[in-house]
């Protein structure tokens, strides 16, 4: 088939390399010329495993293009696939700029009578039919097209995995041929396929980022009170997991949940509930203990040592999980901030996301050449992302680079019986602290 899509971010470049790779002619189009000219030689302008490659290989086999151009990219598509952001606006709603102006553009340039609008970008409730009718501002026919909605429930950092290993493909639509042909198109992935309307395709998404949301948030309260009790989060969740009702997935305890999805659809349900006059107050909470969670490491600090003015500490990761450069809402930047306020003097370092983290931090932190250099000679050490780089380095080896080793890990990177062995001082998420130089609060 024919397919175009609007937007050549995470989503619609995973989707248009995706979809080349099953056999389809793809072309993406995205208004920054700069980021078109890079895919135009085939490079990945975001950092994703697996996705430069695949991009290479169609481009090569000539079944994906890059275009800024709206007439090429909708003179021949069958279907055409808008995957651009919706951020959020201050009041935590979704901001639907860059739909609704792509929707306009697509209805003056369609020429195939029946083609397809599928709508990936995740959007409140109702906004599909907004599609509908903003797709007729500049078009000629109303018999132009179809529209459907297919929400998308990839993960960053194994986007593609997650594409052609996918749970569901949920197809929201309001005609059946649109839907035949939808199924048609997503059939090579050999992914299980639901057909619902596009009221509920658009609610599934926030849905399941919410309840995975909850989850999180849920766990790391759990995970508070073990640090209360004495009890080990890890063979909670392991416990609970082991329950099929439950299921163990996302129950893994750390600083709160960050990234471009899980924030943004949260605050996007909260406010669509107070729009229809129902609080959610659920979720609600979630968001609120997740704020904490975020800067959860700095208070542990505060806690442990007297006065954090002038100390040295050293931060490993920034990204809001590992295999990402991604560091939209991410624990690290708002516990760098709350460090800045605090007068510690910082050593950061990532694998890949330092650019993205110089334009927001600029120079209130060094910026580290490796992991070793942000571990050396400083008074603590916080591990906000679980890099596997980071995961390999065995404690005892960060105890020798440290005068007095005091780690604050929020990722859970390491065994306690290794912590113990190491020698140091060794605070993680929801398990005993390991206190070797003190039992009580100290001035390192
Ligand atoms: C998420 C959804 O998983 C995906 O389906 C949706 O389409 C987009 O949002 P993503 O944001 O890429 O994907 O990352 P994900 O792997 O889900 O992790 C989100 C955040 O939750 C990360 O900050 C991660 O560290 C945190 N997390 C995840 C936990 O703290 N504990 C867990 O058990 C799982």
């Amino acid at each position: 088939m024919k397919i175009s899509v609007i937007g050549a971010g995470y989503v619609g470049l995973v989707t248009g390399a995706s979809l080349a790779k099953i056999g389809h002619h793809v072309t993406c189009l995205d208004v920054n010329e700069e980021k078109i000219e890079v895919l135009n030689k085939g490079r990945s302008p975001i950092y994703e495993p697996d996705l430069e490659a695949l991009i290479q290989q169609n481009m090569k086999a000539r079944t994906l293009s890059f275009t800024t151009d709206f007439e090429i990219a909708c003179q021949q598509a069958e279907i055409i696939i808008i995957a651009v952001g919706t951020p959020s606006n201050q009041d935590g709603s979704a901001d639907l700029t860059a739909i609704k102006d792509v929707s306009e553009k697509i209805g003056a340039h369609i020429h195939h009578p029946g083609t397809i609008i599928l709508t990936k970008s995740t959007v409140p409730v109702g906004t599909n039919q907004k599609v509908k009718s903003w797709l007729h501002t500049y078009s000629f026919s109303a018999d132009h097209f179809m529209i459907a909605s297919n929400p998308e429930f990839l993960r960053e950092g194994s986007a593609i995995h997650d594409t052609f290993n996918g749970d569901r493909i949920v197809i929201g639509s309001e005609n059946e041929e649109a839907a035949r042909k939808l199924e048609e198109m997503f059939a090579p992935f050999g992914v299980p396929i639901l057909h619902t309307s596009i009221e509920s395709a658009e609610m599934i998404k926030y849905s399941s980022n919410a309840f995975l949301a909850t989850k999180i948030s849920f766990i790391n309260e759990i995970a508070n009170l073990c640090e209360k009790l004495g009890a080990n989060v890890e063979d909670v969740a392991r416990g609970m997991g082991m329950d099929q009702r439950i299921g163990s997935a996302f129950l893994q305890a750390g600083i709160g949940y960050g990234g471009s999805c899980f924030p943004k659809d949260t605050n996007a349900l909260v406010q669509i509930a107070g729009e229809m006059e129902h609080e959610f107050e659920l979720l609600e909470s979630v968001i609120k203990v997740n704020a904490k969670q975020q800067v959860k490491l700095v208070q542990m600090a505060k806690d442990h040592v007297k006065d954090l003015k002038g100390k040295r500490a050293g931060i490993l990761g920034l990204s809001f999980k590992p295999n990402t450069d991604d560091i939209r809402e991410a624990a690290s930047i708002e516990m760098i901030k709350l460090l800045v306020e605090e007068g510690v003097q910082m050593t950061v370092y990532d694998p890949v996301a330092q650019d993205n983290a110089k334009s927001l931090l600029g120079d209130t932190v060094t910026f580290a050449d490796n992991c070793f250099d942000a571990i050396e000679d400083q008074d603590m050490l916080f591990i906000v992302t679980e890099w596997e780089e980071f995961k390999v380095l065995r404690l005892k080896t960060i105890s020798k680079l440290m005068d007095l080793p005091l780690v604050f890990d929020g990722r859970n990177c390491f065994a306690l019986e290794e912590a113990i062995d190491a020698n140091i001082d060794y605070y993680s998420i929801g398990r005993p602290a390991v206190t070797q130089f003190s039992n009580s609060k100290k001035n390192v």
